[in-house]
């Protein structure tokens, strides 16, 4: 039952709404400023009333105020419902906006005050759930990484970045794509002295093998033709600061090699260089391989993952964060709506149940588009599952959902499927999606019909 607290010098009205309100309410009752506060503490009732005229100034208000001031810096977030008399009502305008919810003129009707007290513990719970959510994002989520979650898995990671985090030793973060190792780096970097310095990111995955060594080590001038100057590599940049070599299973034998070397010595060389040149750099290391298992088969070094597993961080994919995956979609709703200038609440109930039972094979990251998409496409406050277009992949069930489809139903639905994809990946460019997907505009503009998806549409299809 939730707490009530009046305040009312007057003992026979204070009765009265005592008996009136004790199915509703517990109610306590206090007639004065100096019964009132101790008896608020006591409780933290979330709604209070409170006699504007209260002894010793039963004929003026300024006991009212001094006694409401008091509350509001105790608990700000009480509400506060000012009694007043019926000539009053200036001094209870004047009590709102010192910070009361509302205010009610005697003589008391109790239907009508029930009404009000209502909507006051309505709002109060409300507001009181938003910053559970709130806290529980600033509580777990690194608010410099932006890492969301509180599923027990990801509190298990959260407690392991703020092992590492203050400590040198070499991390290695795995987890499939889009789970967030990236973050997870950033984090850790930024939760330890060496934030101050550079963040130093390579994809040992995306740079061709022959320019791999050079942009990690550098190179000096004359060092090959076209190498007209001498260059530091990224591992020098990183010097006092962390160094991230996203997807390291990519990495070839011969630079695991050396990258090993300058791990055990802290000294590299440049390509073309001599010189011993020391760098002091923080190791994060990230790859969505299996690299246990490529020690096995010879394609990773054994001594090499030693060396940057010290530490090894497992992010689970985003099927098995449970709650998570609505925090997040939450998370991102607010986001999105507010970037692209929207109006958007929440998600219908029958999208929560889509998010909550699809697989996920993109994890993070796809969640995060699927709901930016959703923010674009939506006219509506609340997000319908049409808006999450699960049209192909509905919960679950991947392809095996072709199983209960005729042979045309299912060609329909990757028709369609192809032909928004198409139509997105060309910025609605109907020419060239015409073009990509092998057919001539006006068979196009067929299909965009039959399928039904104008609406995808940013604009009309030119
Ligand atoms: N827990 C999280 N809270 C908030 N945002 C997240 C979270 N995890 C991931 N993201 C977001 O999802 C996207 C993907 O994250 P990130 O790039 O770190 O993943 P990754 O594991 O490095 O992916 P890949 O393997 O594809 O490189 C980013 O936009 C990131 O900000
Ligand atoms: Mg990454």
């Amino acid at each position: 039952m939730e707490k009530l607290v009046i305040i009312e010098d007057n003992q026979e009205i204070s009765n009265q709404l005592r008996w009136g309100l004790a199915k509703e309410y517990e109610v306590f009752v206090a007639c004065d400023r100096m019964e009132a506060l101790p008896l608020i503490k006591k409780h933290t009732p979330k709604v209070i009333t409170l006699d504007l005229g209260l002894p010793p100034d039963e004929a003026g208000c300024e006991e009212g105020f001094q006694c409401l001031e008091e509350i509001l810096q105790k608990t700000p977030s009480a509400k506060v419902i000012m009694i007043t008399g019926n000539d009053e009502r200036e001094n209870a305008l004047r009590a709102v906006q010192c910070g009361a919810y509302d205010y009610y003129c005697k003589p008391f009707d109790l239907p009508e005050l029930k009404v009000i007290l209502k909507r006051a513990f309505h709002l109060a719970a409300i507001e009181n759930e938003n910053s559970r959510l709130q806290s529980n994002i600033d509580l777990h989520g690194f608010t410099t990484g932006g890492i969301i979650g509180t599923s027990p898995r990801m509190l298990g990671v959260f407690s392991s970045i703020r092992k590492v985090a203050s400590s040198e030793v070499a991390v290695l973060i795995t987890g499939e794509s889009g789970t967030g190792k990236e973050l997870v780096a950033r984090a850790i970097h930024e939760l330890n002295p060496r934030k101050s310095k550079s963040f130093i990111a390579i994809n040992c995955g995306a740079i061709p093998e022959n320019l791999l060594e050079a942009e990690l080590f550098g190179y000096e001038k004359g060092a090959f033709s076209g190498a007209n100057t001498r260059v530091q590599g990224k591992v020098e940049y990183a010097h006092k600061g962390t160094l991230f070599l996203d997807e390291i299973g990519e990495l070839p034998l011969n630079l695991q090699v050396k990258l090993l070397r300058f791990l055990q010595e802290k000294t590299i060389q440049r390509v073309g260089g001599r010189e011993d040149i020391a760098v002091d750099a923080r190791i994060i290391a990230a790859t969505n391989r299996n690299i246990v298992k490529e020690t096995e088969t010879g394609a990773f070094r054994e001594d090499l993952y030693y060396r940057i597993s010290v530490i090894h961080i497992k992010l689970p994919p985003l099927r098995d964060r449970g709650e998570d995956i609505t925090l997040l979609a939450n998370f991102f709703l607010r986001r999105c709506s507010h970037q692209f200038g929207k109006k958007i609440h929440r998600f219908s109930p029958d999208s929560v149940k889509l998010l909550e039972s699809y697989e996920w094979p993109g994890n993070v990251r796809e969640l995060e588009n699927k709901v930016q998409r959703a923010v674009i496409m939506s006219d509506s406050s609340i997000i319908e599952p049409e808006a999450l277009d699960f049209s192909l992949k509905t919960a679950k069930e991947g392809i095996h959902s072709f199983a209960n489809l005729s042979l045309r139903d299912a060609r329909d639905m990757v028709e369609r499927e192809m032909v928004i994809a198409a139509i997105e990946n060309q910025k609605n460019n109907m020419a060239k999606t015409a073009e990509v997907l092998g057919i001539s505009r006006p068979t196009l503009y067929d299909l965009v019909k039959k399928h039904n998806i104008a609406k995808f549409l940013e604009q009309e299809p030119a």
